[in-house]
């Protein structure tokens, strides 16, 4: 699907699909919207009139618009109250309005921005809201799907309108940065919803490799046998009992000046997750593909940050592996030493993720950091405690924590502070060992923190737990079922605005 922007009046617009957001409860239609009401003999202010549509969230409608407008058909989609207005919603009726307008095979769309405006929200809020929710909406996974109709129904070109010719370059500028981001969560989903037979560690390593073809990025690739010297005995651990052998992936943005940095990105890249011998239940043990949310999200991550070629050093680590029970895999009872020196005394070998994390936090240490991000699909516990809506947010540094708060209100991918207190850490202790890997029943998402802090170097560092956000069951406005790419747009967003 092509995107772009225009300016122009919104009678004049040639287009299959017209996109008018209605709020909830205003009586009458928008002064601007006049004109364009007029000229379709009235067939807005009629249905509204009516009660036909009354702009609660998520309803959607077309209406022919006559011979007196360009556009063939006009779409109302629901914004809820104006009260209660926010870019999400404009997110979400943006999904809609797009799901929908694929469902009728129309090919041309074009959302008229300035009905979506208030003076609550910025303007650009709006823009990036309007183009993620569109891109986000119209996603689906049908590269296995050998069936061709599904395919055939696509939108060949979206496009913002404003009637204000002066908005015309900072609307361009915001369409641009939203297809990127929502194009990169998309690649994300993709990557997370792809099979562990076709997504192994190699090839993670090998999709990083492609994206470092992009100028500024450098990427390498650690093996079995780096790993080995370089004693990442938690990485190696958990992948010993797959013959899909373990990797660690360095992809790295680096700025002709950087104006700060680094920044380390951490993802969890477990290609499958059965649990090792500590095997999980077989129902729903699939969804466990999508282990390697976290490594998507960060190297998606890198891939914007290097087509913005923000003027900051950025590092995205990924520490990948698969992790099955087998002749040759960890077992419980086994002690690890990771490349810290620091013993764990292995309680269950489903709690592989930290272990992977705890090598390469302290792998990141290196870089000398500015901060450090880890996302992991780390604990079931956090969807007990959060669901699909937000994800746990642990750390130790107040600014970065607030930071990641901020970013993550705007582009709605929400976190939820959880404590990180040190009583957490009790259940932690081991009779052999520096450590156990998990600590019994009790906030398993805040002692699976307080596992990683032991293993971070003097540096700020937040951990950012999106078991429960990183697919979904149920549709959502804008997310199909299945992986959501989270993180990417958060990231982005986070270091896009890091100097400000
Ligand atoms: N990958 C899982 C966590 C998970 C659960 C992600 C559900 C997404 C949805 C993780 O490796 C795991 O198995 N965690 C265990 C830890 C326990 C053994 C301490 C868990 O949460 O049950
Ligand atoms: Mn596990
Ligand atoms: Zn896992």
């Amino acid at each position: 699907m092509k995107i772009g922007a225009l300016s122009g009046k919104a009678t004049r617009v040639k287009t299959d699909a017209l996109v008018l957001g209605i709020f909830e409860g205003d009586a009458k239609l928008p002064k601007l919207a006049e004109a364009l009401d007029k000229a379709a003999g009235g067939v807005v202010s009629d249905v509204l009139a009516r009660r036909e549509f009354t702009g609660k969230p998520n309803q959607v409608i077309y209406l022919p618009a006559g011979r007196n407008v360009a556009a063939s058909r006009i779409v109302l989609t629901g914004l809820g109250k104006r009260e209660e207005y926010n870019p999400e919603k404009a997110r979400q009726a943006a999904g809609k309005a797009s799901t929908f307008c694929r469902e009728w095979n129309l090919k041309e769309v074009v959302v008229w921005l300035d009905v979506f405006l208030d003076s609550t929200v910025a303007f650009e809020e709006v823009v990036v809201a309007l183009v993620e929710g569109a891109i986000l909406s119209l996603y689906r996974f049908i590269k296995y799907k050998t069936d061709e109709e599904e395919q055939q129904k696509e939108i060949a070109r979206l496009r913002v309108l404003t009637e204000n010719r002066r908005q015309l370059a900072p609307l361009k500028k915001a369409v641009a940065y939203a297809e990127l981001t929502s194009q990169a969560a998309n690649r994300a989903r993709d990557l997370t919803n792809a099979p562990s037979n076709e997504v192994t560690p190699a090839a993670l390593a090998d999709y990083a490799r492609r994206l470092s073809r992009r100028a500024t990025l450098k990427c390498r690739v650690m093996g079995p046998a780096e790993l080995k010297r370089r004693n990442m005995n938690g990485i190696l651990g958990v992948g010993k009992g797959s013959c899909n052998s373990p990797r660690f992936i360095i992809l790295e943005h680096v700025p002709r000046r950087p104006a700060a940095g680094p920044i380390v990105l951490i993802g969890k890249g477990i290609t499958f997750d059965s649990g090792g011998i500590s095997i999980k239940p077989s129902a729903k043990m699939d969804e466990m593909k999508g282990d390697m949310a976290g490594a998507a999200a960060v190297l998606c991550t890198l891939d914007v940050v290097s087509q913005l070629n923000l003027p900051l050093h950025v590092v995205g680590l990924v520490p990948a592996a698969e992790n099955l029970p087998s002749g040759t895999a960890y077992k419980p009872g086994d002690i690890l030493r990771t490349a810290s020196g620091k013993t764990v005394e292995i309680l269950s070998t489903d709690a592989e993720g930290r272990l992977l994390l705890a090598d390469a936090l302290h792998y990141a240490s290196r870089y000398k950091p500015e901060a450090v991000i880890d996302l992991a699909t780390l604990t079931g516990a956090c969807v007990i405690a959060l669901g699909e809506h937000a994800s746990g947010l642990l750390g130790t540094d107040r600014t970065l924590i607030e930071r990641i708060k901020r970013a993550a209100e705007l582009t709605w991918e929400r976190v939820w502070e959880l404590p990180l207190w040190d009583d957490y850490a009790e259940t932690l202790k081991s009779e052999v060992a520096d450590t156990t890997n998990t600590g019994g029943r009790p906030a398993q998402a805040i002692v699976a923190a307080k596992f990683l802090q032991k293993f971070i170097g003097d540096y700020p560092w937040t951990h950012i737990d999106i078991a429960g956000t990183a697919g979904i069951e149920k549709e959502k406005p804008y997310n199909p079922k299945g992986a959501t790419g989270v993180g990417v747009r958060l990231l982005s967003r986070l270091l896009t605005q890091w100097q400000e």
